[in-house]
């Protein structure tokens, strides 16, 4: 779902049928500018047509694809701040990604990163073995994979190579620490489903000569480490003078200022300040050193790829991107700190002996620390042993840990609290629990959760495909069609009092929590629920639409088919009813040719018809939106305020099914 870069000047002036064209605007070009008015006179929006068309839009050209990518690359970015202040980086990275798509081959990003946990085990990080901040990390960066692919309808594959065991020897690691840390780090891969995500050795780097080490045992590893480093160092051009550089290249600076400032924390030794600042800045120039050899060497093996970096830069010559979701203002990589959370996820990463214990709790997984969190009553279930974990971009799965015990009865939890977990990361999933598709106790937990607000066919909504022969006059919940991303009670209108006009007009009637049960899942990877947090949008909007000024958006939208309803200046932002964040209350526009059912247009009140789309590719924006992969007998709750949600497809002989009840 690409959004399409407009200068806001221009986007005031775009009427919505101009969406789909990409116009370049990595400069003012004047013919820019000309196709620009040709575009904006031959569609009038005034004249604009209510029922959309049947017609799907013509299938993406190649230069389209590229655009789209190019704006997911920008928006990763570390400087990320419109889509349209586009670094060099990217519009380099622009024609290397035609490139691939010209060949018909996967895009290729490569990351130097993930060298091994800090050498401060004492005060920095939570042991040697990837932890929560890796996990993140993972599933961030094969979402920025899976939003490439969406936008090129192309394969994308992430490669991480391993920059270990260039440090590791400055830093007082061995080298059986950097081959443990990256075998659990390809494992973790693995078992989280990150299939976007590759790895790659040093000796890969090195040349032919090494391409049978396809398989290295440890063993091999560790007798071979001293060849690879010093096939490493050759990579290193002739009269490289490293404090030249320093003095003239802006990035290098700015990695040597950082590397001095991480060596103060890093190296767990007492020296002297103005001796350490000397071993400090010696050592910080034998990392560039390195560093620079390993660039040369990656430029020669990977010479076609999009390089990705961690440190910040400058953005000419790599992307620089954070590696996981957190609010640091200059962002740490998942191996130099440890991972603390809020109740409603949010990520801060911070150095672990600067962390409370008398507000913060250290979670473990299978006996290994993983990451701190914020102490609530709300994670203490009477007595229950249960697990939570939060899934990636939002929301959180409760896991008893005597799975099938009657003692983790459906009957026995106590529902204000999924509620109030809810409101703060939906949504929230209760998984191994017992006695959840049983009607009756389903139906009796619905009103310990809160007003139960019944359909007129009664409480629970049966969600499957009923197989009935498509038609424009139904709606088409109970079909496998894909939906429109949505609150649930968009449709269903009451009559208020508009405080700044004091007159009387509808709005929509939404219940506050949906409560589900799975009573039979899709086959993996088909008919996901998808859930856009608000809180998560918040964060990853431009400078240029940030919160402030998308408050004051109202947007229409005209139904055809099933429902026949007018909505009208719907605020786009709103207040959530209990905790005052700002929630996004949107339907994404569903033209004909996406549906054999019920269509809608939706059009901005007073702002750029840009934003239609602009909104709908933040919600789908995998740091916003999480694809919920259902299992048999999941319970779960979601704040129909502060997340949007919606599906997709499901295809073949597929049974799901799940039941819905509304809360007030
Ligand atoms: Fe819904």
């Amino acid at each position: 779902m690409p959004f399409i870069p407009q200068e806001p000047a221009e986007a005031e002036l775009q009427p919505e049928s101009v969406k789909r064209v990409v116009v370049d605007l990595d400069s003012k070009k004047p013919e820019a500018r000309e196709k620009m008015n040709m575009l904006l006179k031959q569609s009038d929006p005034k004249n604009r047509p209510r029922e959309l068309s049947d017609e799907p839009p013509p299938p993406k050209t190649i230069e389209d694809k590229v655009a789209a990518a190019a704006v997911v690359l920008n928006r990763y970015r570390i400087e990320y701040k419109n889509d349209w202040d586009i670094p060099q980086s990217i519009i380099t990275s622009k024609e290397l990604i035609k490139g691939f798509i010209d060949r018909n081959e996967s895009i290729e990003l490569i990351l130097p990163a993930f060298p091994f946990k800090s050498s401060n085990k004492s005060t920095k990080v939570l042991g040697s073995l990837p932890d929560e901040a890796e996990r993140v990390s993972l599933l961030h960066l094969n979402g920025l994979c899976e939003s490439v692919k969406e936008a090129t309808e192309n394969d994308c594959h992430l490669t991480i190579i391993s920059d270990g065991i260039a440090y590791n020897d400055l830093l007082d690691v061995s080298d059986s620490e950097v081959w443990t840390y990256g075998q659990t780090l390809r494992s973790m891969a693995h078992e989280l489903g990150c299939s976007n995500i590759r790895f790659s050795r040093m000796y890969q780097l090195l040349g032919s000569e090494y391409s049978h080490l396809s398989t290295l045992t440890e063993e091999q590893y560790l007798e071979m480490v001293p060849e690879f480093r010093k096939g490493l160092e050759s990579n290193l051009p002739d009269g490289y003078n490293v404090s030249e550089e320093i003095s003239k290249n802006a990035d290098v600076n700015a990695t040597y200022c950082g590397y001095k400032k991480f060596l103060e924390t890093e190296r767990d030794i007492k020296l002297g300040r103005s001796r350490a600042d000397k071993e400090n800045a010696d050592l910080a120039k034998r990392m560039l050193n390195r560093g620079k050899a390993f660039a040369e060497a990656i430029k020669k093996r990977f010479p076609v790829s999009v390089r990705l970096s961690i440190h910040p830069s400058t953005d000419v010559n790599k992307i620089s991107i954070a590696l996981l979701p957190q609010d640091n203002e200059v962002p740490m990589t998942p191996w130099h700190g440890a991972v603390v959370r809020k109740v409603d996820g949010t990520i801060t990463m911070m150095h672990a002996h600067k962390v409370q214990a008398v507000s913060h709790e250290l979670v473990y997984q299978n006996g290994r620390p993983m990451y701190f969190r914020e102490r609530s009553d709300l994670f203490s279930w009477n007595g229950k042993d249960v697990d939570f974990e939060y899934l990636y971009p939002t929301g959180l799965i409760v896991r008893p840990r005597d799975i099938g015990s009657a003692k983790n009865a459906l009957c026995t939890v106590d529902m204000q609290k999924v509620r109030k977990l809810s409101e703060l990361c939906s949504p929230v999933c209760l998984r191994g629990f017992t006695d959840t598709t049983d009607r009756r106790a389903f139906t009796a937990k619905a009103y310990d959760l809160g007003e139960v607000l019944p359909w007129e066919f009664g409480v629970i909504q049966e969600v499957k495909d009923k197989g009935g022969k498509p038609d424009r006059t139904t709606n088409s919940v109970q079909s496998r069609e894909a939906m429109p991303m949505h609150f649930d009670g968009v449709f269903k209108l009451k009559t208020i009092i508009d405080e700044e006009t004091g007159e009387e007009k509808q709005v929509s009637d939404a219940p506050l929590f949906q409560y589900f049960v799975c009573q039979e899942a899709a086959p993996a990877g088909d008919g996901y629920t998808l859930f856009a947090s608000s809180n998560r949008f918040v964060n990853y909007l431009p400078q240029s639409y940030n919160i402030k000024k998308l408050s004051k958006i109202r947007w229409s939208s005209h139904s055809h088919g099933y429902f026949q309803i007018d909505l009208t200046n719907t605020r786009l932002i709103e207040p959530h009813p209990s905790l005052g964040t700002p929630c996004v209350r949107w339907l994404q526009p569903w033209p004909r040719w996406k549906t054999a059912y019920n269509s809608h247009d939706v059009s901005i009140d007073n702002g750029s018809q840009n934003l239609v789309s602009l909104i709908d590719s933040i919600l789908f924006d995998r740091r916003v939106c999480l694809y919920f992969t259902w299992e048999k007998g999941d319970i779960v709750v979601s704040d129909n305020y502060s997340t949007l949600h919606t599906r997709t497809a499901f295809k073949g002989d597929c049974d799901r099914e799940l039941w819905r009840i509304h809360i007030g």
